[in-house]
């Protein structure tokens, strides 16, 4: 495995079979960076928004393959082939999470974005969920050195509260796959994160799938 950075709070590589253990000892963000084939980088460009998936799926990992695969036949022949090498690209991210999480059932969310989502800081509530964005800006997040945690569920607190130095903002790499520790997992409340501002939102597309807790 070659590894980029361990500090246990965040594990960064470029080897898949990191994933296999995010949220052990005290780790909170575990980031694979891939370097995207051709054929990914080129498919995620050439698709038409339409043709993407915007979908919550719940369910198995076998069952969102066959979901996959349906999507695939009911978009325009012409971006077909583009879509088959995205949903192989997802089905592998889903794969390598479920190594690591080994559950019956996961909330599948493939996200056509064109709205910030959740644009306060805030941490998610269950244990980990992978996030990966294909298109626009990536999911930003915070080191735990940096957060007021105090301030974080506090009412009327603002981001610039939250996040004191806005330079300790990090932003997650197109294709890299990210699993972020939620509320119920970590000591200090999770990663905290957000989505990119709404303009820089503008055809996103990102994959994100938890557990079904
Ligand atoms: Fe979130």
């Amino acid at each position: 495995m070659s590894i980029i950075k361990n500090d246990n709070w965040l594990r960064e590589s470029n080897d898949a079979s990191i994933i296999k253990d995010a949220g052990h000892d005290g780790n909170a963000l575990t980031i694979w960076h891939r370097q995207a084939e051709y054929d990914l980088i080129s498919a995620v460009k050439e698709i038409s928004d339409n043709s993407l998936p915007d979908v919550h799926w719940t369910g198995t990992l076998v069952g969102f393959s066959k979901w996959l695969d349906t999507h695939l036949m009911s978009i325009p022949h012409a971006h077909r082939d583009a879509m088959a090498v995205i949903a192989d690209d997802i089905y592998e991210l889903a794969k390598w999470f479920d190594s690591r999480c080994n559950a019956s059932e996961y909330i599948f969310r493939c996200h056509r974005l064109d709205e910030t989502m959740c644009p306060r800081f805030h941490t998610d509530r269950g244990p980990m969920r992978l996030f990966c964005t294909y298109r626009g800006k990536g999911t930003e997040w915070v080191p735990d050195t940096a957060v007021d945690y105090s301030l974080l569920k506090a009412r009327g607190t603002k981001n610039s509260d939250i996040v004191p130095d806005p330079t300790m903002i990090q932003t997650v790499p197109n294709f890299a796959a990210a699993v972020l520790c939620g509320s119920d997992e970590h000591g200090k409340g999770g990663v905290v994160h957000r989505s990119p501002g709404v303009f820089e939102s503008t055809n996103r597309f990102a994959f994100c799938m938890t557990l079904n807790f």
